[in-house]
């Protein structure tokens, strides 16, 4: 789970604006790793949306390559093809299709979008999770990505649903309340982070309106449950603390003094009260999917 729709926070980096995705390559396969429910039900109502066999999948921002191996796994009959701009994200998807057996049918494209759009290809089945929204005209990008889809195939954005929780509203540590006052800097910062990137065009995120009006047909929306509940095992609280860590750095300017100290303390591996050491910390989130077919 990354991306402020649920996700990691932006540090710095290829999209012009300050994101590091190489820096964020292992906790981004962690998140995804978490997110295995998820993905896997999102997968499965693709597959009741394709009109046809599905022999070829294009993973567009693909990160890691954690939804592309799954994908290989779930459609036995398709090449997989995860395209990023993002050369060592391809390096660890390869190095995971290995590690699956999955070598001869999920392959690596570098691909800077929305320029390269046109050369990824055609597919039956279009994945593209949290991704869109770096690109600065996303009605655009949702055009280009509906022109790659094949009669019968399907295009499916995971984009927006619900911020991650993590703690009760009382958490003991300062003003109640911290994940909601953290979440709305970092939505703040979201906000800006999309009005510094490269043709950045203000629009509603009205996903399935951007299907319909690409030439999709069928635009629906699904929500899919992330709820690992407490007690949390030792991996998901790692994961956690450093994605509190990345939230707590891009919203740093944002957040009130008291705020701060109380994330330093949650963040602290020694800390009673850190995510580490305390008994009730859990992770719950809602990744919506919003999906349209190809009739014609
Ligand atoms: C938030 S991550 C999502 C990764 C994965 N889809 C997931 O849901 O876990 C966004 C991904 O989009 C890629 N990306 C962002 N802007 C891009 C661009 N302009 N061209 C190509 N890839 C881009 C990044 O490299 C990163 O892997």
């Amino acid at each position: 789970m990354t991306g402020h729709q649920g996700g990691t926070a932006h540090t710095q980096g290829h999209d012009h604006t300050d994101l590091d995705w190489n820096v964020l390559g292992p906790h981004l396969e962690q998140g995804a790793e978490l997110s295995g429910p998820v993905h896997r039900q999102a997968a499965e109502w693709m597959r009741e949306r394709t009109g046809r066999a599905v022999r070829r999948i294009l993973d567009v921002g693909s990160g890691p390559g954690v939804v592309s191996c799954l994908l290989a796994q779930l459609f036995p009959e398709a090449e997989v093809v995860a395209v990023d701009g993002t050369e060592e994200l391809l390096e660890r998807t390869r190095d995971r299709a290995a590690r699956r057996g999955l070598t001869d049918r999920v392959t690596t494209r570098y691909a800077e979008l929305p320029g390269d759009f046109a050369s990824v290809g055609e597919a039956d089945l279009i994945w593209s999770s949290k991704t869109v929204h770096h690109l600065g005209d996303q009605r655009g990008a949702v055009r280009e990505l509906a022109r790659l889809v094949r009669p019968g195939g399907v295009l499916a954005l995971a984009e927006g649903g619900l911020p991650l929780n993590c703690l009760p509203y009382n958490a003991g540590l300062g003003r109640p309340g911290l994940m909601a006052r953290l979440e709305v800097v970092n939505r703040e910062a979201f906000t800006a982070m999309r009005e510094a990137l490269p043709d950045s065009v203000e629009t509603v995120d009205d996903w399935r309106a951007m299907l319909t009006e690409a030439g999709l047909d069928g635009a629906t929306s699904r929500t899919f449950l992330l709820d690992l509940p407490a007690p949390l095992d030792t991996p998901p609280r790692r994961w956690l603390q450093a994605e509190l860590g990345h939230r707590c750095g891009a919203a740093a300017d944002r957040l009130a003094g008291d705020d701060l100290v109380a994330l330093d303390r949650l963040i602290d591996p020694d800390d009673p009260a850190g995510i580490m050491r305390r008994s009730d910390v859990f992770v719950l989130s809602a990744q919506t999917v919003h999906s349209a077919v190809r009739t014609g």
